[in-house]
């Protein structure tokens, strides 16, 4: 190239950087526009719940007063329900701000994911992360159950502390985003990181070698039940993303029910059982506490072990109930979620037009 062709191309380049320049200026512009919608949508959900509010409490009010329910105001309850469903779907697709533990470990970065396809990759990589880990667990508590080896218990134990604080933060991720993750779960995740913390500065003396082996079958057992969850909760997963892409709608809300929650009933035994090796594991440890060597982790654990047994039966238990009350505002949310992740309102007319999925109190 001479200097005569450098300069023809420099033009040429010119032209082309021009168009580069109206397209960043119609992106900018449109990232505001996304902005000023973003801001007026929740201008709006704030209008829509505080109206809301002030229509619940008179009606409590009337309520109070004596006056009979008529049809009317069963009608408009009903409304209320689903607007409120409608809502926290609406509210999902809208950038949220982080939560505290988010802001003091990341940052005040934004991450909220805008596209329903991005969220659905986000919680299926979620998924695999718990069943990927679940497996080295599982093979180094196998390991550790036939040899005798320091590290080797030391690095399954690091790699617990490690799983379980990675997993609160991409629950803390998955709320922002809408996920309706329960508390406790979360909470469960922060007392599994303090319980591996603990176990980590447990030294090695005789009452770690009465319990190891215990620890190590508890290892291996929830691994298994992990791999059984993760099978069961992608495919709800999965069943949701069809659910918003128009399939399985002629069916009744209780032939729903079996179709959504699939493989729940054959994971059930197992979580309980898992609940019953927990009690086993504090029980164990209770009897650890009174050797004359225990050293406070002993105690501190098994205390841990038995709040997680409770904690974990009761929010099964209660998740349980939920489910198989086929109630009218567990319709509405159905509906809500479909509407989320389809995003095509009249499909979804379409799907659940009158007469297709009714439930026998409605
Ligand atoms: N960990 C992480 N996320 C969980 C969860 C758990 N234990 N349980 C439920 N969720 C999530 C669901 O994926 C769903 O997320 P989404 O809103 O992003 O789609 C949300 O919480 C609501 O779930 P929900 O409808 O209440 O329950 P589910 O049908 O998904 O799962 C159970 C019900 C009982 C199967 C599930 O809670 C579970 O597996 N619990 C047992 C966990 C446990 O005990 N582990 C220790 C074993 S010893």
């Amino acid at each position: 190239m001479d200097i005569e062709e450098c300069l023809k191309e420099w033009e040429d380049l010119t032209t082309d950087y021009k168009r580069l320049e109206i397209v960043n200026k119609e992106y900018v512009t449109k990232l505001e526009e996304v902005g000023e919608l973003q801001a007026s949508c929740m201008k709006e959900i704030n209008h829509q719940k505080y109206r809301m509010f002030i229509i619940n409490n008179a009606l409590k009010r009337l309520e109070k007063k004596g006056s009979t329910k008529d049809e009317r105001v069963a009608k408009l309850e009903k409304e209320i329900m689903k607007r409120k469903a409608m809502l926290h779907e609406i509210n999902a697709t809208l950038p949220k701000q982080n939560s505290l533990y988010l802001r003091i470990i990341l940052g005040n970065v934004n991450v909220s994911i805008l596209n329903k396809n991005d969220k659905f990759k986000y919680k299926d990589e979620y998924e695999k992360f718990k069943l990927i880990l679940s497996a080295i667990a599982f093979v180094l508590a196998v390991a550790n159950l036939y040899i005798d080896f320091r590290p080797l218990q030391l690095i399954l134990i690091f790699l617990l502390v490690w799983y379980y604080c990675t997993l609160t933060i991409r629950e803390s991720i998955l709320k922002v985003n809408g996920s309706r993750i329960k508390g406790w779960w979360r909470l469960h995740h922060f007392i599994s990181t303090v319980v591996s913390g603990i176990l980590l500065v447990w030294p090695q003396n005789e009452p770690w070698e009465e319990f190891r082996h215990t620890f190590m079958w508890f290892i291996a057992y929830i691994s298994v039940v992990q791999y059984m969850q993760f099978r069961y909760q992608s495919g709800v997963l999965y069943r949701l993303k069809a659910l918003g892409a128009r399939h399985n709608m002629d069916i009744t809300i209780e032939g729903f029910h079996s179709w959504m929650w699939r493989g729940l009933s054959y994971l059930l035994p197992f979580l309980f059982g898992g609940y019953v090796f927990q009690l086993y594991v504090a029980y164990t440890l209770y009897n650890i506490s009174y050797h004359p060597e225990a050293t406070w982790q002993v105690s501190y654990l098994a205390a841990c072990f038995l709040t997680l047994h409770c904690c974990n039966t009761y929010t099964t238990l209660r998740t349980l109930r939920k489910k198989t009350q086929s109630g009218m505002k567990l319709r509405y949310r159905l509906y809500a979620i479909a509407y989320r992740l389809s995003n095509e309102l009249a499909i979804l007319e379409q799907k659940w037009r009158p007469g297709k999925v009714e439930t026998k109190s409605d």
